[in-house]
C-alpha cells in the first residue's frame, strides 16, 4: 500500500513539473554563475527578428532573437541573470506599469498612449523610422497593387491584438474585415490558408518570414507615418536609473553596430 502511495505520489510529481515545464513561457538564462539573481523582461516571442521561440540543439524551446540579445548586454551590465516571460503582446505594458517585471522588450514602438502608462527609451532601432508592410500572396499582386486596393467590404485583414498595426488595419482599410488575433504565427498561417488575405505587419518581420519559408508572400508598403518612429525598451514610469543604464547600452550597441549585425542574423 505505501508502495503505491509513493508511486502516485511521484507520478503526480511527475506529471506536475512536465506541465510546468510545458506550459511554461519562462526562459532563464544564467550569463555568469557570480550574477546574484535575475533582471526580468517581458516580450511576445511571436515576432522574428526580434524575438522568436526555437528549439536548441536539445530539441528544447528557446527563445532567440534581437532584443534577447540586447536585454543579455543590459543584464550583464546590471550584473544579473536574464529571465524572459513570454506572454501576449497586449499584457506586457500592464506587467510593466505594475512592476511585476522590469522591462520590455518586444520590437514595441513608443507611442503617446503607452507613454502615459510606461516610460521608454530611446529607439533601438538602426533607421529613423520602421517601415510598416502588407504582407499578401504573390498570386494577388496584381490585383491589389497598393493599400487602398485593399479597402473592400471583401477583404479580410488580420493584425495582432494591441499592436499599433491593429490601429493601422482601421486607419487603411476601414472598409475590409478586421481579424485581431493575439499570436502573430497565428495570423501567418491564416494568410497561408487563405483565411485572411493580407497581414499588417512591419518591414524587418515581413522579411524574416519571406527568408524562412513564405516565399509566396509579398508586401506593399505603407506611407511613413507620423508619431510611430523606431522600437524602444518599455520601463516602469519614473524608473530613471534603470533607463539610463538601459540608454547607455543601447548608446553603444548602436555605435559598435551589434545591433546592425543582430539584425542581419535573425532575419536570415
Ligand atoms: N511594433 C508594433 C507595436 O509596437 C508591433 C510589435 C509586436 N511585437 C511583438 N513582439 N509581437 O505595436
Amino acid at each position: 500500500m505505501k508502495k503505491l502511495f509513493l508511486v502516485v505520489v511521484l507520478s503526480l510529481i511527475t506529471i506536475t513539473a512536465y506541465g510546468c515545464q510545458n506550459s511554461s513561457n519562462v526562459f532563464d538564462f544564467i550569463l555568469d554563475e557570480n550574477y546574484d539573481g535575475f533582471v526580468t523582461m517581458a516580450t511576445s516571442a511571436d515576432y522574428p527578428p526580434y524575438e522568436n521561440i526555437v528549439q536548441d540543439e536539445n530539441g528544447k524551446n528557446t527563445v532567440v532573437g534581437v532584443d534577447i540579445e540586447i536585454a543579455k548586454a543590459i543584464a550583464h551590465r546590471l550584473n544579473k541573470n536574464l529571465r524572459v516571460v513570454h506572454k501576449g503582446f497586449d499584457f506586457l505594458v500592464e506587467d510593466v506599469r505594475s512592476g511585476k517585471i522590469d522591462f520590455i522588450i518586444a520590437g514595441m514602438t513608443p507611442t503617446p498612449s503607452r507613454s502615459e502608462i510606461i516610460d521608454f527609451s530611446k529607439s533601438y532601432y538602426t533607421e529613423d523610422s520602421v517601415v510598416q508592410v502588407v504582407l499578401i500572396h504573390k498570386d494577388d499582386a496584381t490585383l491589389y497593387q497598393s493599400i487602398e486596393d485593399l479597402n473592400q467590404s471583401t477583404i479580410r485583414v488580420g493584425a495582432q491584438t494591441g499592436s499599433i498595426q491593429a490601429e493601422f488595419a482601421e486607419t487603411f482599410t476601414p472598409l475590409a474585415t478586421t481579424k485581431i488575433v493575439q499570436d502573430l504565427k497565428e495570423l501567418l498561417n491564416n494568410l497561408e490558408n487563405n483565411q485572411i488575405d493580407a497581414l499588417f505587419t512591419e518591414e524587418e518581420v515581413a522579411n524574416t518570414h519571406m527568408n524562412n519559408g513564405y516565399e509566396n508572400f509579398v508586401k506593399l508598403t505603407l506611407p511613413e507615418l507620423e508619431g510611430y518612429e523606431g522600437n524602444a525598451v518599455g520601463v516602469q514610469k519614473g524608473n530613471t536609473e534603470l533607463l539610463t543604464i538601459i540608454n547607455q547600452v543601447i548608446d553603444e550597441l548602436l555605435a559598435d553596430g551589434s545591433i546592425t549585425e543582430w539584425l542581419e542574423v535573425y532575419s536570415a
